[in-house]
């Protein structure tokens, strides 16, 4: 019996997938199909896909053309996969050709010519209904939003707002948006989501009147370092019943919310002590002290919760007086943090969780990555969590934003809005201080 096989993810099932599914039967008797994971597209980055896993399987059975189906989750599964079925001929689309030559030494590689004018991709975009994102900046962007966007379907960023009318232009031109504005209001009409990178100063009134002409928003935290005029946005937002997500991608990314489940856990113990260091010499642009501060914060406060009851700070300045190096330890009732937050000073970043059983360790970008260590059993055992991470993450956070709105949830379960509160309080009282 010859065994063929094949793979994809068959989203929203087409005529291109039962054509490349009927083609593929032709070279041998028996036909297995690969369909790919939830986890695996999203952790190769493909968060666009519409139908779950089972919906998916259940067209491919359904064309009667195939004899098994097994779901592929992870890289490298293809290789397995033709050992362990005995394949004769792997056949994929010509999307994919010369990608899967080095497959040859396990058996025959087939590439298909794909259906024309067809893709899932095509129908998403037919389908779904896509919501125009619009740009808030007061520099040049650097395009992260723009090439993130591009992986999420159901957005597409359409224009740019900057008081610098040359500056929005500019944006606009370089990556190929469709309209430029220095006219604010004008700019929200044109938009359902958007999205503020801009100056503290400027960024309350921007969210504020985005909100009342009902778009969605995300934006930088904090919003703003008036703990009132943070709740008033939140207000805003829940009336209108809008949306108001925090620009913050560590809440949205797997290795975290793996880690933070397994520190709460129980896995290394009674939490003991949070240990998070933050300089700013991995951050390409200089980012603001406050841009820094806010993530040991984030992650403290999802680790150990909102109410700490003392915080120590040690604040040192540069010879120009501005804020360098802070040193913040926090008590809880039963645990403890030291947070390290320098813009000039060299020092190892590093996020590392003490429990009385063990340890978990996230070096270097920890704020940004896909990979950690867990100690454990007097730390014989380490054990190492990879997981992928594609782009600056700001992907997920949109995917995340998308879901929300798919379910009428107006509220992210990532970081809540008191969590939000005490970061905000935190950071102002980091700035309360440097103007003593
Ligand atoms: N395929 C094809 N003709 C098409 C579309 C897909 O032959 N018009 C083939 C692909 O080459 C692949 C298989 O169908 O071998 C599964 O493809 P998949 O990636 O699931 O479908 P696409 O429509 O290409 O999806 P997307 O737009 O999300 O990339």
């Amino acid at each position: 019996m010859k065994k063929v096989i094949t793979y994809g993810t068959f989203d929203l099932f087409h005529q291109g997938h039962y054509n490349i599914l009927k083609r593929a039967k032709e070279y041998g008797d028996y036909l297995i199909v690969g369909v790919t994971g939830e986890s695996y597209d999203i952790e190769r980055g493909k968060l666009s896909v519409q139908d779950s896993l089972l919906t998916r399987i259940e067209n491919v059975k359904k064309t009667g053309l195939v004899d098994e189906v097994i779901v592929e989750e992870y890289l490298g599964q293809k290789t397995q996969d033709i050992i362990n079925y005995n394949i004769d001929t792997f056949v994929i689309g010509s999307d994919w050709m010369g990608k899967f030559d080095h497959l040859r030494q396990y058996c025959n590689v087939v590439y298909l010519e794909r259906t024309k004018n067809i893709s899932s991709t095509q129908l998403r975009q037919q389908t779904g209904k896509i919501y125009r994102v619009g740009i808030v900046t007061d520099t040049d962007s650097d395009g992260t939003i723009m090439e993130e966007a591009k992986n999420v379907s159901g957005v597409h960023v359409e224009s740019v707002f900057c008081e610098d009318i040359k500056v929005a232009e500019k944006v606009r031109d370089e990556y190929l948006l469709d309209l430029a504005y220095d006219n604010y209001e004008q700019f929200l009409d044109s938009v359902d989501i958007v999205f503020i990178i801009t100056k503290l100063e400027a960024r309350y009134e921007m969210i504020r009147k985005a909100l009342e002409r009902e778009k969605h928003v995300i934006a930088d935290t904090p919003f703003s370092l008036d703990k009132s005029e943070s709740a008033r946005l939140m207000e805003i937002a829940e009336q209108n019943k809008v949306a108001l997500l925090e620009n913050m991608v560590l809440v949205y990314l797997r290795a975290f919310n793996q880690l933070l489940w397994m520190a709460q856990g129980n896995l290394i113990g009674r939490l003991l002590n949070v240990k998070a260091s933050i300089s700013a010499d991995s951050f390409e642009n200089s980012s603001g002290f406050l841009d820094l501060a806010k993530l040991p914060i984030c992650a403290m406060i999802k680790l150990l919760g909102t109410d700490y009851e003392t915080m120590d700070k040690r604040l040192f300045r540069n010879a120009e007086g501005n804020l360098t190096y802070c040193l913040l330890n926090v008590e809880y009732a039963h645990t403890s943090a030291w947070l390290e937050i320098g813009t000039e000073a060299e020092f190892e970043n590093q996020l590392i969780i003490i429990g009385d059983k063990g340890s978990i360790i996230v070096k270097d970008d920890w704020w940004n990555t896909g990979y950690f260590e867990l100690k454990n059993n007097g730390k014989k055992h380490v054990k190492k969590y990879s997981f992928n991470f594609e782009g600056s993450g700001i992907r997920y956070l949109l995917q995340e934003l998308l879901i929300m709105l798919k379910d009428n949830r107006t509220q992210s379960t990532r970081l809540f809005p008191a969590e939000a509160e005490v970061m905000t309080s935190i950071l102002e009282q980091i700035t309360e201080t440097e103007k003593v």
